[in-house]
């Protein structure tokens, strides 16, 4: 599988097989990820794995969040009931979140530095991932917004950002590569 092949096949992961990736792979995917390219060197990002028990807390600050947001009715009604179980049940059947993070800079330019790295360090890891055989989605909600979830996840709004959550496992089904528009559409050169 060359880098080419790897960049022109990977598809974001909708479906995920019940089972774990192995720690060791993670942390080789997570390895390749880190050589993206950071300004100073920064590495600015930061990983929060939640995957077996430690996803039943992630998933209840999801909800309360989206409770909070009004994205979820707060009451006991059994529509609401059937829609958070129905909620929490897709996510727990996820194997793996990855909440990825990074320190705020108060320095708007250095803030989108730290960010532009953090996403070329997401996208590596999926191509990574990918070559393994391991699908991912990345993914970006309101409750990433909320700093009441920060809390509940053990972050500090005011502190640091969250840049996004990997959904991570093996893939069930691979969607339809859905092509893309023909870059000369996006290209303008001047000479
Ligand atoms: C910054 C970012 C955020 C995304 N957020 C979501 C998301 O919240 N939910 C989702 O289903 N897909 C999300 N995606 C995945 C895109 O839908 C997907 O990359 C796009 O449809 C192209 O499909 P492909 O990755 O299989 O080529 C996101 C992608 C990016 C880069």
């Amino acid at each position: 599988m060359t880098v080419l092949n790897t960049i022109k096949n990977r598809r974001s992961i909708h479906n995920f097989k019940e089972e774990l990736v192995d720690l060791e792979m993670l942390k080789e995917i997570f390895t390749y990820g880190s050589y993206a390219p950071s300004h100073y060197m920064k590495e600015p990002w930061e990983i929060k794995l939640f995957q077996e028990d430690g996803k039943v807390q992630f998933v209840h600050a999801i909800i309360e969040s989206y409770q909070r947001l009004g994205m979820i009715r707060n009451d006991e009604e059994p529509k609401t009931i059937k829609m958070k179980d129905s909620m929490k049940k897709f996510l727990l059947s996820i194997p793996h979140h990855a909440l990825i993070y990074f320190q705020k800079e108060a320095d708007p330019v250095r803030q989108e530095e730290e960010y532009a790295a953090v996403c070329a360090f997401i996208q590596n890891s999926q191509l990574a991932a990918w070559e393994y055989g391991v699908g991912m989605l990345w993914t970006i909600t309101p409750y990433m917004q909320d700093p009441e979830f920060y809390r509940a996840v053990d972050l500090h709004a005011a502190e640091v950002k969250i840049a996004a959550v990997m959904q991570i496992g093996y893939p069930k089904s691979i969607p339809r590569d859905k092509g893309r528009t023909p870059i000369e559409e996006k290209l303008e050169i001047i000479e």
